[in-house]
């Protein structure tokens, strides 16, 4: 899938973060990349984050996947709509929706959720932290939008769904098949189904909070640290007041816990692993028969493509003597052919297994046994 009439640039500048703003089908061609059937099929499988949201009037509804397979079934007529997270994960037609979305970087995308509606159904009023493009998969939905929401915001009274108790609109649209909807964090929005088969694609986004940051990149710090790395203050002098906490204690104090803080090498190193690792960790994408470099070897020159695991996290930072590359959590460093190799793999979702990469085998195999690669049997044969 491929912009023909979006300006990347314009939107960064004047929209992203910013405003919403409604794109009306910026698509070459449009086509809705998943069946609904396929998506009712995914709801009523194990290990799939999956909603269900039920309006019968003012009472809304929620109930959590895996659902029976019969439970669409059996909705009657009050509006319904499912919703199914990170279906990119399962559907490499849907992942494919992020490839015109790499302008931002690996790290800020989370996942493209997808919703199918009935008539008139909806989450209703709600804000979200990230950004999110919403895009009309099949059938129409009328989108509001309304102003920028916080903390402070009043809800209404409701367990689970976080709807807001006052909605006033500034923006309001009918979308339809490939009309886009960009909301940027903490706007109101509220997308009501009009008519059958409304299905919506959520490309959605992450920033890590302050609070996130900080308990995280902590934990991991005094992982290292000992019981005996402690205050000490061999240069004591005489107190001028027993009841004063001195100046150059709380420097010291303040150096003790501040200076592994500060490494910013460090932290980089620890961000890109934390942050690629696996939105879902218990799944396990490992191969049945682990691969070896000699196995790997074989296949170069076959014109042997390798894809890269829809569910995977790619990312690097560029290092004084190479790169290091972030898979699902794991760091590898690089340098040379293996290096240029890992850039090329950040940035598309396959790569062709030529001789020229026999030095980033090792690497390769790594990849595949972790589940961050597979071999494209169907190339194969
Ligand atoms: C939907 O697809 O119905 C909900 C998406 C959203 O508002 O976040
Ligand atoms: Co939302």
């Amino acid at each position: 899938m491929q912009f023909s009439d979006f300006d990347i640039d314009l939107f960064l500048r004047d929209y992203w973060q910013k405003k919403p703003l409604l794109i009306r089908n910026p698509w070459k061609a449009w086509e809705n990349p998943l069946e609904p059937d396929e998506l009712a099929g995914l709801a009523c499988e194990e290990g799939v984050e999956s909603r269900l949201v039920v309006q019968t009037g003012e009472n809304w509804a929620l109930e959590h996947g895996p659902f029976p397979e019969d439970r669409f079934g059996n909705l009657g007529a009050a509006p319904w709509t499912l919703l199914v997270q990170a279906v990119d994960h399962y559907a490499p037609d849907v992942a494919a929706l992020l490839d015109p979305f790499r302008f931002i970087p690996n790290w800020r995308i989370d996942d493209v959720m997808v919703s199918y509606a009935s008539d008139g159904g909806g989450v209703g009023p709600h804000f979200d932290q990230y950004d999110v493009f919403l895009i009309q998969g099949l059938g129409k939905r009328r989108w509001r939008v309304g102003p920028r929401c916080d903390d402070a915001t009043p809800l209404r009274p409701h367990a689970d769904l976080r709807l807001l108790a006052d909605f006033e609109a500034t923006g309001d649209w009918v979308l339809e098949p490939g009309d886009m909807l960009y909301v940027p964090p903490g706007f109101a929005h509220d997308g009501v189904a009009v008519g059958e088969d409304c299905m919506t694609y959520s490309i959605g986004f992450r920033a890590p909070s302050r609070h996130d940051l900080i308990v995280e990149w902590t934990e991991q710090l005094v992982e290292d640290m000992t019981d005996d790395d402690r205050y000490a203050d061999p240069d004591l002098t005489s107190a001028v007041h027993p009841g004063e906490i001195a100046p150059a204690a709380i420097d010291r104090l303040h150096t003790m816990t501040i200076e592994k803080l500060l490494d910013r090498d460090a932290f980089a190193r620890w961000f890109g692993q934390h942050h690629s690792a696996p939105k879902y960790a218990e799944a396990d994408w490992r191969p049945e028969e682990p691969v070896t470099v000699a196995d790997l070897q074989a296949l170069t020159g076959d014109g042997a493509v390798l894809l890269r695991n829809p569910a995977s996290r790619f990312a690097f930072l560029r290092e004084a003597d190479g790169l290091l590359l972030f898979a699902d959590g794991n760091a590898f460093p690089c340098a040379g052919v293996a290096a240029a190799m890992a850039e090329r793999i950040c940035a598309q979702d396959h790569l062709i297994l030529d001789p020229s990469l026999s030095e980033a085998m090792a690497l390769l195999t790594a990849l595949i046994n972790q589940g961050s690669l597979m071999v494209d049997e169907e190339e194969e044969d």
